[in-house]
Parts: structure tokens; C-alpha cells; sequence
């Protein structure tokens, strides 16, 4: 019987690679045995996990974008075609806050910074659009393919001062149903589009918000934990395994 899980000869690119979610994901699906396609706005972050990569296996590359630049993706898309030929699935790991999308200590609700608002909703949910309309070419012409995108528990519940990264999260939903919808009825059961919507991990992006330097929780760190069960923050490797699973690839015939 098959291994349903097995991600060997399948080709991975991942958007928001350099970063720790989609970063870490990305080695792990690696290690599975997938060549895997690290996706990044820096070059130099782009340089540095493809050194890293090189070190699980060979089955790796690397290129710089930004999510947001359709041009910029064709031509990777492309290039990724004529190397290896196919692609089976997008991570579009991407994304982040601005602090002027947020309310910031002190602030009002009418503070809002709409330019960074904007930015915010661009990065987020066009971040995920235009690398979702590139890649799903492909999936159309394989008659298969899998994507997975990145909300956020705040894309469904309240969460305070955060404006625009949470309304981007919830049109990311919205987005990832559509695509889902639209993928199933025009091209058949091969292709699905799913959404994970993790709670609260550190990164570079928060970790100043949730935790001081002394390694205690601010109090927004603290408020976050008073309402997480487990009482802590997410360790990035509880992602690895939900996306594992959304990847299983239309081996039916086992
Ligand atoms: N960390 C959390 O608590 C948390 C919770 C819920 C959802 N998420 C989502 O998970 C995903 C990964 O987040 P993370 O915590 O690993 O953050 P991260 O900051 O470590 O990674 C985000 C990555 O996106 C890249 N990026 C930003 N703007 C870009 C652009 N315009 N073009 C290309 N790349 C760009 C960054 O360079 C970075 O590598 C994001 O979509 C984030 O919104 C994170």
C-alpha cells in the first residue's frame, strides 16, 4: 500500500520562505523528499536558507520576489516549468503587519494609518492572489495541484488594535473558499485550496509586542497566553505536520 504522505518527485514553492513559519515548513517538506522552491523578497535571506536547504538535500532552489509583483512571478513561474518541469504545490506563506495598520499603545481607533492599512491588505490577500492566479495555471494544466494558504486566527476572532492584517486574514478566508470552489467546478477534483489559520507564534515580526528582553511576557504576551489553553506561544513546528497533511496529493489509487 502507498504512502499517502509521500512527497517524493513532487516540486514545492513556497512564498515568505526566508521566514519562520513558511521557512521551517519548507526544510521539513524538504526532508520529506520534495524539491522545494524557496521564495523571497531579500536576496540575501533567499541566499542564506538555500544554504541551509543544501544541507537536507539537493532538491532545492531558490529565487527572489516580491508577492505582490505578477511580473516578477510569471517569469519565476516559468523559469521553475523549465527546470523541473511541473509543480505540485504553492505554500503562500507571505505576510505580516505594519505597526501604522495597528492601533497602536496610547492610540485612538481613528489613528489609523491608511496607507499602511493599505499596504497591509496589498501584502496579505493580493500577496496570495497574484501567486495563487500564477501558479494555478499549472495545476490547471496538470489537472492537479495543491495550495495552501496562511490566515490567522485573528481572520475569526476580535483581535484588538489590529485593523488591516486582520481584515486581509479574513479576506484571505474568504479567497481560499472561492479559489477552492472555482478550482472544483471548472477543472475537477484534482486541484484543492486550503487555508491554515495558526494562533500566536514568535517571529521577528511580534516578538517585541509579546515578549521583553528579560524573556517575560509583556502584557499583550501575557493577555494572548491568558487565552490560550496550553499557556504558551506556538512552537513553529506544530504548523509542519497540518500542512503535511493538507498536501496529500490525489493518490487515490492505493
Ligand atoms: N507568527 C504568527 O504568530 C502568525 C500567526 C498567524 C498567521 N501568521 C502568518 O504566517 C505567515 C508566516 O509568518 P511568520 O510568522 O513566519 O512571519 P515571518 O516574518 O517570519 O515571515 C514572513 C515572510 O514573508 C516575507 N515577506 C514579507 N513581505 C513580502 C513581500 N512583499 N514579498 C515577498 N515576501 C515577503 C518576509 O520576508 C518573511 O520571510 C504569514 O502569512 C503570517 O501572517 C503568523
Amino acid at each position: 500500500m502507498k504512502n499517502l504522505f509521500d512527497l517524493s518527485g513532487k516540486v514545492i514553492a513556497v512564498t515568505g520562505a526566508t521566514g519562520i513559519l513558511a521557512g521551517g515548513t519548507a526544510k521539513y517538506l524538504q526532508a520529506q523528499g520534495a524539491h522545494v522552491v524557496y521564495l523571497g523578497r531579500n536576496q540575501e535571506k533567499v541566499d542564506k536558507a538555500l544554504t541551509e536547504a543544501l544541507q537536507i538535500s539537493k532538491n532545492c532552489s531558490g529565487y527572489t520576489c516580491d508577492v505582490t509583483d505578477s511580473v516578477a512571478l510569471d517569469r519565476i513561474h516559468e523559469k521553475i516549468m523549465a527546470e523541473l518541469g511541473r509543480i505540485d504545490v504553492l505554500i503562500n506563506g507571505a505576510g505580516g503587519n505594519m505597526p501604522g495598520a495597528t492601533i497602536g499603545p496610547g492610540k485612538d481607533v481613528f489613528d489609523l494609518d491608511m496607507d499602511d492599512y493599505s499596504k497591509v491588505l496589498d501584502l496579505n490577500l493580493k500577496g496570495t492572489v497574484i501567486p495563487t492566479m500564477t501558479f494555478a495555471k499549472t495545476f490547471k494544466d496538470q489537472g492537479s495541484g495543491c495550495i495552501v494558504n496562511f490566515s490567522s486566527m485573528s481572520a475569526t476572532q476580535t483581535l484588538t488594535r489590529v485593523l488591516g492584517y486582520s481584515n486581509a486574514k479574513a479576506a484571505i478566508d474568504n479567497f481560499t473558499k472561492w479559489m477552492s470552489t472555482e478550482m472544483a467546478l471548472k477543472y475537477g477534483d484534482g486541484i484543492r485550496v486550503n487555508a491554515l489559520a495558526p494562533g500566536f507564534f514568535i517571529s521577528d515580526q511580534n516578538r517585541a509586542l509579546l515578549i521583553n528582553e528579560d524573556g517575560t511576557y509583556t502584557e499583550r504576551g501575557q493577555q494572548v497566553i491568558n487565552k490560550t489553553p496550553f499557556r504558551r506561544f506556538g512552537k513553529q513546528e506544530e504548523v509542519y505536520g497540518t500542512i503535511h497533511f493538507l498536501l496529500l496529493i490525489r493518490q487515490l489509487n492505493i
